[in-house]
């Protein structure tokens, strides 16, 4: 009769979404299993981790450590540690025509790093060890401004770069 009718187009149209949900919890599930093996076999990423509360007392970036270093292959390494307000060293020299690699670090707040009218530009977040590789190649004097507000002492808050021939 009339009612059994009614309960089975209630429990076909039930079934009917149960079968939706169920699809759209496979497909959540391959989603994820796809997701897990396509981020687990990129490469990965090279993030370089530091303590920067013990910056100043061990390890890279120790105060004797910073500036312009020689490497044996002939290049460059330049250690920077940012703090509010100022950069160590206040001076950067580095030589023209060699592969030069600034590795920088922040001691307290988000800093930024940037070399004016080159393309030297990069954030120095406490916690992590921040990379850029270059070459310069017109020797010159350049500022090194903090480029990311990072308290009331950032407008003041440079260093200067020494290209030399
Ligand atoms: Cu450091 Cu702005």
């Amino acid at each position: 009769d009339i009612h059994d009718h009614g309960a089975h187009v209630a429990a076909a149209a039930e079934s009917r979404w149960a079968m939706v949900v169920g699809a759209i919890i496979l497909f959540l599930l391959a989603m994820t299993a796809y997701m897990s093996l396509h981020w687990a076999a990129m490469p990965p990423v090279r993030t370089e981790t530091i303590d920067p509360s013990t910056l100043h007392i061990a390890g890279e970036f120790v105060e004797g450590n910073l500036g312009t270093a020689l490497e044996p292959d002939g290049a460059v390494t330049v250690r920077v540690v940012a703090n509010q307000y100022s950069f160590t060293p206040q001076c950067v020299v580095v030589p023209t025509d060699t592969p030069v690699t600034i590795r920088a670090t922040a001691a307290d707040v988000v800093h930024g790093f940037s070399i004016a009218t080159t393309n030297v530009n990069m954030m120095l977040v406490p916690g992590y060890i921040s990379n850029f590789r270059t070459r310069f190649t017109e020797p010159g004097e350049h500022l090194m401004p903090c480029h990311e507000y990072c308290g009331t002492g950032h407008a003041s808050m440079w260093a200067h770069v020494q290209i030399i021939d």
